[in-house]
């Protein structure tokens, strides 16, 4: 059966950071297998276990990330901290409801905007900035 990927990577939204980029594909991955999941009726059981795979990887991602971030002192930390804890609360709120009402697409469409909207424009703003800070010294520095 060939299913399109939900979410189709681009190259273009890695920030430069390794770690970072190979988590965010995971997380892109883990949504295009729930994708998958949900829309095999057979797959109910598995649907469960895979959003729970994608909280708790989102978890080791949020650790890790808000630790380079406070690591490089980036100015925007707290309110960039405060996103990833709204995108936490709302995701487990919303699995919750799909228990109740089933509403697959509606999970998967939040999931699909909140993490590309959220790679694209509010990591590449603190990407920038450690690798603004990162870069080696320019020749001029080093003469003076
Ligand atoms: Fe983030």
């Amino acid at each position: 059966m060939n299913i399109p990927l939900y979410i189709v990577w681009n190259e273009e939204n890695n920030l430069g950071i390794p770690i970072i980029d190979e988590q965010h594909r995971a997380i892109i991955s883990t949504i295009n297998t729930l994708h998958y999941f949900m829309r095999n009726k057979d797959g109910t059981m598995i649907t469960a276990s895979t959003i729970t795979i994608l909280n708790e990887y989102t978890k080791f991602h949020f650790i890790t990330e808000e630790g380079i971030i406070k690591d490089w002192n980036y100015p925007e930390a707290e309110a960039h901290i405060k996103l990833h804890n709204e995108l936490y609360i709302k995701t487990i709120d919303m699995a919750s409801k799909l228990k109740i009402y089933n509403d697959t697409g509606e999970l998967l469409q939040f999931l699909k905007n909140w993490w590309i909207r959220h790679i694209c424009v509010e990591d590449k703003k603190y990407a920038s900035f450690i690798l603004r800070r990162s870069l080696p010294d320019t020749d001029a520095d080093r003469d003076k």
